[in-house]
């Protein structure tokens, strides 16, 4: 039913946990379920440099918590941005269709996390969007 890489994910998951000094915090729920998924990144020179994710949810929502943070580590703000929840689901080699609302996480949660930091910093934000 799931592909290796969604159970390799599911079973050893990167990157759990909290960040001291976050400078960024994004928090979604997916209203078919109810689980929920946290996103906290530290942003440094415009580079996600340290994010860690805490997810009360199914596999599916584990697996991609973890692939989307192996995705944007490092990556500038403006790749993680680009980074789309159907991107996380097809780096996992896909989902079991009844699991595909399960990939709706990821991705929105890493985005309200950089959100927050720049509602924060909002010069970084400027200058973000200027680049775009
Ligand atoms: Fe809730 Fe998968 S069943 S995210």
């Amino acid at each position: 039913m799931y592909s290796s890489k969604v159970m390799e994910h599911f079973l050893n998951p990167r990157n759990v946990g909290e960040i001291k000094g976050a400078n960024g915090i994004g928090e979604v729920g997916n209203p078919v379920c109810g689980d929920i998924m946290r996103m906290e990144i530290r942003v440094v020179d415009n580079r996600i440099e340290d994010i860690r994710f805490k997810t009360f949810g199914c596999g599916a929502a584990i697996a991609t918590s973890s692939m989307v943070t192996e995705m944007v580590k490092g990556k500038t703000l403006e790749e993680a941005m680009r980074v789309t929840n159907k991107a996380v689901a097809e780096a996992l080699d896909g989902l079991p269709p009844v699991k595909m609302h399960c990939s709706n996480l990821a991705a929105d949660a890493l985005h309200r996390a950089i959100q927050d930091y720049l509602n924060k910093e909002p010069s970084k934000g400027k200058a973000l969007y200027e680049q775009d």
